[in-house]
C-alpha cells in the first residue's frame, strides 16, 4: 500500500490526480467513499482528473469524452465513431485499485 493523499485533499463529489510510485492515479470521493483508478485515459492518454465527475460516479475524459464508472473502471461510453475512425481506436476499461484509509491518509494498493 502506498500513500496517495490525505482525505482532506478530496472533498465529497470531487476527484484529483496524484503521482504514486510513478503511476498517475485518480482518486474520487463519492459520498465519503473513496475510489482509485488509472488517471490516464485508455483511448489516447487524456488526463482524466481534469475532466468531470458526474452523476456521482461517472468520470469523463476531457480529451474526447470517453466515460467510465469510477467504482468499477468499466467503460460506460466510448468515443464517437468519427473520433474512433480518425484516431484508429476506441477506449477500454480502466485499471482500478484497492483503497484503504488510515487516520487522515488514503493508501492505494498498486
Ligand atoms: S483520450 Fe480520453 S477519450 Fe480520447
Amino acid at each position: 500500500m502506498e500513500k496517495a493523499c490525505n482525505i482532506s485533499d478530496i472533498p465529497s463529489g470531487t476527484m484529483k490526480g496524484f503521482t504514486v510510485n510513478d503511476n498517475y492515479i485518480l482518486v474520487a470521493n463519492v459520498d465519503g467513499n473513496f475510489y482509485a483508478v488509472d488517471a490516464v485515459c485508455t483511448h489516447m492518454s487524456g488526463f482524466i482528473p481534469v475532466g468531470k465527475l458526474e452523476k456521482k460516479f461517472i468520470i469523463s475524459c476531457p480529451t474526447h469524452g470517453a466515460q467510465y464508472d469510477v467504482k468499477t473502471g468499466k467503460l460506460i461510453k466510448d468515443v464517437d465513431e468519427e473520433i474512433k475512425e480518425a484516431t484508429g481506436s476506441g477506449a477500454s476499461d480502466l485499471q482500478i485499485y484497492e483503497v484503504s484509509i488510515k487516520d487522515d491518509s488514503i493508501f492505494i494498493d498498486l
